[in-house]
């Protein structure tokens, strides 16, 4: 389908399931947009899956830019989306714009922000200064002090209105999309039929408009990692230890380089 952009996203809902995937360097998000996904997040697990960090909550705004700008050298069709980490927008509103227009200028065509309400005019005012914003509710991943621990949300009949009110607020802000993760199905569902703005469910169950996963959780890089919502397609985590494993044997066993991994000087003929 071509370059896929924001417009594009809203106009999937009831039509196409969104795919979506998690991607920190340029070669993994070069085969991601080839493979065909329509969206890419720079998320701020960048922290937890690829820094050996407990929560995202340390993840600083330099190292998003970073991994925005490898990324985007990758991504030809997919929309890109960088992730806004903890205290790069609850500061201030100037401090919001700021971070968020940096993350654009390093090639991101979107930001994502995590909260309802409570930032539902922040959102306002970044989407009418022209950026693009994705929201996210549910287990949100920089509140884990406040839930004590990553715990599904909206498990009561109370906590699940709050979520339809957030949601609701973030389409009235301008959101083109909503994340929404770590809630039961029939919540997920209540707040995608809610709404005009196509979702994009993560631990959220089967009727959202689009799926999300971490890319490393996808491709089994971490065998301690186990979470039910968790689909692993391979186990990246065995081959990348046999092929280690195989390499330090043929190195110590003088097959590796062999033959045809050499170079050879040429024979002067004159
Ligand atoms: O940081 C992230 O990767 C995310 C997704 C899991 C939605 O927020």
């Amino acid at each position: 389908m071509g370059k896929v952009t924001v417009p594009k996203i809203k106009k999937m809902k009831n039509k196409k399931m969104i795919t979506a995937l998690t991607a920190y360097d340029y070669l993994t998000a070069r085969i991601l947009d080839e493979a065909g996904i329509d969206l890419i997040l720079v998320g701020d697990s960048v922290g937890t899956t690829l820094q050996g960090l407990d929560s995202t909550i340390p993840v600083k705004m330099e190292e998003m830019l970073y991994h925005v700008r490898i990324v985007k050298r990758g991504v030809k069709n997919a929309l890109l989306v960088g992730d806004m980490p903890f205290l790069s927008y609850q500061t201030s509103e100037s401090d919001a714009l700021k971070n968020a227009g940096m993350l654009l200028k390093e090639g991101a065509e979107a930001v994502k922000l995590e909260g309802g309400v409570r930032i539902a005019p922040l959102i306002e005012k970044m989407v009418s200064y022209g950026i693009p914003v994705l929201g996210h509710i549910g287990l949100t991943p920089q509140s884990i002090n406040v839930f004590g621990g990553y715990k599904i949300q909206g498990k009561t009949e109370d906590k699940a209105k709050m979520l339809v009110n957030d949601a609701i607020a973030l389409q009235q802000a301008g959101v083109f999309s909503i994340v929404l993760e770590g809630m039961p199905e029939e919540i997920a569902k209540e707040v995608t039929e809610s709404i005009e703005v196509p979702t994009i469910g993560i631990g959220a169950g089967r009727f959202c408009d689009g799926q999300i996963l971490v890319i490393t959780d996808v491709l089994g890089m971490d065998p301690t990692f186990t979470p039910r919502f968790v689909k692993k397609y391979r186990n990246l985590y065995k081959e990348i230890l046999d092929a280690t494993k195989e390499y330090i044997t043929d190195v110590e066993n003088k097959k590796f380089p062999s033959e045809e991994h050499v170079f050879h000087q040429k024979k002067e003929t004159s």
